[in-house]
């Protein structure tokens, strides 16, 4: 696939994608601007919308099955998002296994699957793009989050090592690393006294989440342009490069982080 640094626009004319996770936020997001630039955009969740597929990504075979129905209707599969994703937000000590386990399956097996099931095809098609929604929890280690930050890890180290494999074979790789983003999951998936929107929002002086509209515009244009990570907003970027500085006073100051979100917990 070439690449185009300008607009991406004709990039993604008569492309085909899938976006697992479609059904909501970031997902709903990224389909909505795919069909506005001219790709067929194929949103498949566990709860679709009218248009899209039902599909759980930790049934390895429904995403296999997805992806070669997709390549028998449209003849190609262009561009993979493994978007879905969940959260698991409060005290380490209070976690279950089988909430370990469901943030492992979601998180980590939901984007193995979309991986297994499509770089085959992308590398016999001599070209296309896988785009993983990690987290900027992917780039940096926040308490209280810690099942999520290690999936996110996860994502962002395949995502990376793929990168370089992947290439010979003209397939790009993209990891998504945001911020907060406006989105139904910072009410999800809390466990505890940890109120997801407060930590996400209060507990780190986020005054205005991201857009999922800005955001998804954003990757479309990183996609395009082969980026291989996509941190927004810029205090995401400039909190990636501190700790890259500094690590000794990111992780001081993630300890002061976690105690902050206890006492706002604790009101
Ligand atoms: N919103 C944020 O602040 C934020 C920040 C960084 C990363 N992310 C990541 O972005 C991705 C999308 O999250 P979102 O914010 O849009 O949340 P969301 O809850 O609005 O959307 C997630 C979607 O994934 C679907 N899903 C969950 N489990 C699934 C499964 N097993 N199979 C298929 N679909 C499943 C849900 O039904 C939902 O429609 C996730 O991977 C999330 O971790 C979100």
């Amino acid at each position: 696939m070439s690449r185009a640094k300008a607009h991406p626009q004709g990039w993604y004319d008569g492309k085909v994608a899938v976006v697992t996770g479609g059904g909501s936020g970031i997902g709903a997001a990224l389909v909505k601007a795919l069909r506005a630039a001219g790709a067929t955009a194929i949103a498949a969740d566990l709860e679709p919308p009218a248009d899209g597929v039902k599909l759980d990504v930790t049934d390895a075979g429904a995403v296999q099955a997805l992806v070669d129905d997709v390549v028998a209707e449209h003849g190609r599969l262009d561009l993979m998002f493994n978007n879905a994703g969940i959260s698991l937000i409060g005290e380490t000590q209070d976690l279950t296994l089988a909430q370990w386990d469901s943030i492992i399956d979601v998180n980590i097996r939901g984007v193995v699957h979309g991986v297994a099931a499509a770089y085959p095809q992308l590398i016999r098609q001599d070209g296309g793009h896988i785009v993983n929604t990690a987290s900027m929890g992917g780039l940096m280690a926040a308490g209280l989050l810690t099942s999520y930050v290690m999936t996110k890890h996860a994502v962002v180290g395949l995502s990376l090592a793929l990168r370089s494999e992947a290439a010979a074979h003209h397939v790009g790789v993209t990891a998504i690393c945001p911020a907060a983003v406006n989105t139904p999951i910072l009410d999800k998936g809390e466990f505890g006294k940890i109120r997801g929107r407060d930590y996400f929002l209060k507990g780190q002086g986020v005054r205005k989440p991201v857009d999922p509209d800005a955001l998804a515009a954003r990757v479309l244009a990183a996609v395009a342009a082969d980026e291989a990570l996509v941190i927004e907003p810029v205090q995401a970027r400039i909190a990636h490069r501190l700790q890259r500085v500094a690590p000794g006073f990111t992780q001081r100051a993630s300890i002061k982080f976690v105690d902050r979100q206890r006492k706002l917990a604790a009101r």
